[in-house]
């Protein structure tokens, strides 16, 4: 039986309006990730990190999955072995387009998180500074997505999933981001064929063995429709 790894970033997303990060005219060419994205920008302005959030969160509501969020679906459900998606997206585009057990591994906009005891609950559209956690009542709570200095989520299940891959694909991510820029290594290290589908060439696309570049609309579903060829 055949794994296929696969891992998203925010390009899988930008064709669904959710928009990218480091693209020109992204995210954090309009606020400062030490500002939004950071534990320290929401010790000192808490307030204005919900207010991110609840913008980001209104934006996820409104977005709907692509033909590349789609087409992934497609292959969970019509591969003959494994298929795990990863995400660093905070959205929830995967499992709108019909993806299972979606790996967030940098959280999600749709859940909050309490800072003092580590309970989760489902996030309320607006979310304000102080809020109490519902089951120890301190006002602790916040968006449940890892922060800059933050160890991201289920990284022990990635790296068996990494461990045990034939095929590695990341997808619409720029890979300055760590420890998910990395995963490629790991998985050519444990012996799998590595393909980027990117719009351009990430920050690390010499450590994979194939690269496919264009909109992820366009070279998901053709790449889906190939592997279900073979
Ligand atoms: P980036 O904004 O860094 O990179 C987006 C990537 O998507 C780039 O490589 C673009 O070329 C590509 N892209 C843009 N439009 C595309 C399209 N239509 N089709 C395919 N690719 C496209 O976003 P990420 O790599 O996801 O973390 O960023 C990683 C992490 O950095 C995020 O999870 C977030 C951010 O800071 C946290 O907030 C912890």
């Amino acid at each position: 039986m055949t794994k296929i790894v696969i891992l998203t970033g925010a390009g899988i997303s930008a064709e669904s309006g959710m928009g990218t990060f480091r693209d020109k005219g992204g995210l954090w060419s309009q606020v400062r990730l030490e500002d939004v994205a950071t534990p320290e920008g929401f010790a000192r302005d808490p307030g204005r990190v919900q207010a991110f959030y609840n913008m980001r969160r209104v934006a996820a509501k409104a977005a709907r999955p692509n033909a590349a969020h789609r087409a992934l679906a497609l292959l969970q459900r019509d591969w003959p072995g494994d298929v795990v998606i990863v995400t660093q997206n905070v959205d929830a585009l995967h499992e709108a387009g019909g993806a299972r057990d979606v790996i967030h591994m940098h959280g999600e906009l749709a859940r909050a998180l309490c800072g003092n005891c580590g309970h989760r609950w489902d996030a309320p559209d607006e979310m304000a500074a102080g809020e109490c956690c519902p089951a120890c009542d301190a006002p602790a709570a916040r968006p449940d997505v890892v922060w800059f200095g933050e160890m991201p989520y289920h990284m022990d299940r990635i790296y068996g999933h990494l461990a045990e891959a034939t095929v590695f694909v990341a997808i619409g991510t720029s890979g300055q981001v760590y420890p998910a820029a990395a995963f490629v290594q790991e998985a050519a290290a444990a012996g799998a064929h590595t393909v980027e589908l990117n719009l351009e060439p990430s920050a690390v696309v010499s450590d994979f063995a194939e690269t496919r570049l264009g909109k992820a609309s366009e070279v998901v579903p053709a790449w889906v429709a190939e592997m279900l060829r073979r």
